[in-house]
């Protein structure tokens, strides 16, 4: 029985979802809660071994195999992470999940969107997230903020054309669900932050139910 809380961070390249989710646990273990705090791919010791293959910017890999190591890593993750610590009544706190491979793998590289939402379903075993927070951005913006950061992963090194297509894919998204919300990434990070907390505290159960 499922009984915790459980939160996606999505969004172009550079947009800042994942500073956003340190800083909202940050503030969730301020007010007594110890929340999950993980990531795709990876996320366990297999899958962070699938994260490997996936980004290394060295290999070739086919949209159909590229999309097959996403849903490997995370029907590994679902199982050994995410369905027990929400079992546990915990709160999950993703960067990415199953948003990611409808807007990468799907708008991205032209899989068929059907066919990743009905994989995605399998692989996560019909978990969904309570909320996806979309931090949506110009790929132009974001691009440039990763470039300056390093060399790119293989992802992160695709054309910007591929990257329009992406953020295209999770704007559909965030319309087409109510559990998703888009915030403007070009916000600094402080008032992001407060419209993070805005739209997470009300779904929070009491610190003493969600142990341990
Ligand atoms: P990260 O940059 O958030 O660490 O994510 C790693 C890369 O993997 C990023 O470029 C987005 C990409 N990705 C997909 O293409 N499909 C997916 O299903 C997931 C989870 C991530």
């Amino acid at each position: 029985m499922r009984r915790g809380l459980f939160i996606a961070f999505e969004g172009p390249e550079g947009g800042g979802k994942s500073t956003q989710l340190m800083r909202l646990a940050t503030r969730l273990r301020t007010d007594g809660y110890v929340p999950i705090v993980t990531r795709e791919p990876g996320g366990t010791p297999a899958a962070d071994r699938i994260r490997d293959v996936i980004l290394d910017p060295e290999l070739r890999i086919e949209p159909l195999t590229e999309f097959l190591l996403y849903s490997a890593s995370r029907a590994q993750h679902v199982r050994e992470v995410i369905a027990p610590a929400l079992a546990d009544g915990r709160i999950v706190l993703t960067d990415r999940f199953t948003g990611a491979s409808v807007a990468y793998q799907g708008y991205g590289r032209g899989l068929d969107v059907e066919f990743v939402r009905s994989l995605n379903a399998r692989a996560a075993d019909g978990l969904e997230p309570d909320r996806t927070l979309l931090f949506d951005l110009d790929p132009t913006v974001g691009l440039a903020r990763v470039n300056a950061r390093g060399t790119p992963d293989r992802l992160e090194a695709a054309d910007l054309d591929f990257h329009e297509r992406v953020r295209a894919g999770f704007l559909a998204q965030a319309a087409e669900h109510d559990s998703w919300l888009r915030f403007d990434a070009g916000d600094g990070p402080g008032a992001l932050e407060e419209a993070v907390w805005s739209a997470v505290a009300p779904l929070l159960p009491p610190p003493a139910d969600v142990g341990p």
